[in-house]
């Protein structure tokens, strides 16, 4: 609990109340690691504690995209794409932060060529789930309106301008993509990618077709093909979809060839203990290990779309091959935990990521380059196992709910939640949740 209070502690610290635009750092307001740049962290980590608790500062954080669109859209057409693509490094204007050279080699002492900046195209997704969720909880449209429905349409057109098709296949790909897991770089169909970018669609389609005439800046015959592209391109892309025979969704096209190992092997093969197990020639990248939770971060945010059993194939499958490596790992394995009803095996999970800033501080080093600090999305994922893993709060029918999934040493769990405009008390025992408007 004093963890778990910590984290609240940290999140609301660090919440930028004083403006009505503007994000949160990765590592908050701790120094100058990450260049102070905002990651893809807020939308996927943070914001559903604002969003929970003080949705006007989760619409601020919101508004730091929108605003900082011009920026996505410059860094789309210097990649010859259209649309949105929004920073890896997000700084002032949206401007890209992270260099072509983002590690430093510890055996040469010269910077290392990383694609994260280039690839990790997931991270306009991050920007369109984050609105989305904003109206879903808040019911309020004001920010699409304020420029969000036009960030929307146009992260659907840069991802649709990245569709790939080959001559004699039906469906669309997304190739040569780092996934949330970055250790394995320019991969193709990245299962958690590739399924964003449907998501990205899905809204987009969802707004062209809710919008009535004239509202936002397209023609109608603009709103037409949009939507037509968007359609087609919803109907034939690829996503990855579990084993026939064992359930599993591969991360990405290739990685069940990749070579079978233990984390702990791989990191026997270290010759130096800052080395960067990424990249071209990283211990991690021609292994199964993953940095951090990638299939499963997928399988979280959709859960919907899959029995328990292949929820819990597929967290029992990448555990052991993941590192932990991001702070951002461990509370995707405790959300997916609790989703298979599981909540004392996602309890450790919880504790690392509430944890993060209070232990060891997970890793400090990536190659030569310091990247210790504290960790806001760690203290957000803390939160969301708490409250929709623990509690299982979430949305049926347009209605909120809970259900209890406590674990050992767990007798209840209190706490107040603004959904729609109003406040709502959330009390969870073991056997029972209620859910009250006050
Ligand atoms: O956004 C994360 C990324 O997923 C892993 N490396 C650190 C970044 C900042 O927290």
């Amino acid at each position: 609990m004093e963890a778990l209070n910590y984290s609240l502690y940290h999140l609301h610290s660090i919440a930028p109340r004083h403006s009505k635009s503007l994000s949160i750092a990765a590592r908050g307001l701790s120094g100058q690691t990450y260049k102070g740049a905002v990651f893809w962290d807020t939308e996927m980590f943070m914001l559903d504690f604002f969003l929970f608790t003080e949705p006007e500062v989760a619409k601020t954080l919101l508004k730091y995209r929108i605003d900082t669109l011009k920026g996505a859209k410059t860094k789309a057409r210097d990649y010859g794409f259209d649309g949105a693509f929004y920073a890896w490094e997000s700084q002032e204007g949206g401007y890209d932060a992270c260099s072509d050279y983002n590690v430093t080699d510890v055996f040469t002492g010269r910077p290392m060529r990383t694609f994260f900046k280039d690839k990790q195209i997931h991270i306009s997704a991050a920007v369109v789930y984050g609105i989305m969720r904003y109206i879903q909880f808040t019911g309020n449209k004001d920010l699409l309106r304020e420029g969000g429905a036009e960030t929307i349409i146009e992260c659907a057109k840069f991802y649709y301008s990245l569709l790939i098709k080959r001559v004699k296949s039906e469906k669309y790909e997304l190739y040569d993509v780092i996934g949330p897991d970055e250790y394995h770089e320019r991969v193709n169909n990245n299962a958690y990618t590739n399924r964003m970018a449907k998501f990205t669609f899905d809204a987009a389609i969802k707004l062209l077709e809710e919008e009535t005439e004239n509202e936002n800046a397209e023609s109608e015959s603009e709103k037409k093909e949009l939507l037509e592209s968007f359609r087609d391109a919803v109907l034939h892309l690829y996503i990855p979809q579990p084993d026939e025979k064992t359930g599993i969704i591969e991360q990405f096209d290739g990685y069940g060839q990749l070579e079978e190992i233990s984390v702990a092997e791989v990191k026997g093969r270290l010759l130096h203990e800052k080395e960067y197990w990424g990249g071209a020639y990283g211990v991690a990248s021609h292994t199964k290990v993953i940095k951090q939770a990638d299939v499963v971060t997928m399988m979280n945010l959709f859960s919907s779309e899959y029995d328990m059993e292949t929820l819990y194939k597929n967290w029992a499958y990448y555990e052991p091959r993941t590192e932990h490596g991001s702070s951002l790992s461990a509370c995707m394995y405790s959300m997916v935990a609790c989703k298979c009803n599981m909540p004392d095996q996602a309890y450790p999970f919880f504790l690392k990521s509430a944890k993060a800033d209070l232990g060891d501080g997970g890793k400090q080093w990536a190659g030569l380059i310091y990247i210790g600090g504290t960790h806001p999305a760690a203290s957000g994922g803390a939160y969301m196992t708490a409250v929709e893993g623990f509690a299982g709060l979430r949305i049926e029918n347009g209605e909120l709910t809970a259900e209890p999934r406590l674990p050992k040493g767990w007798n209840h769990l209190k706490f107040k939640i603004n959904y729609l405009g109003e406040l709502y008390q959330v009390t969870v025992t073991k056997d029972e949740a209620k859910v009250e408007k006050l």
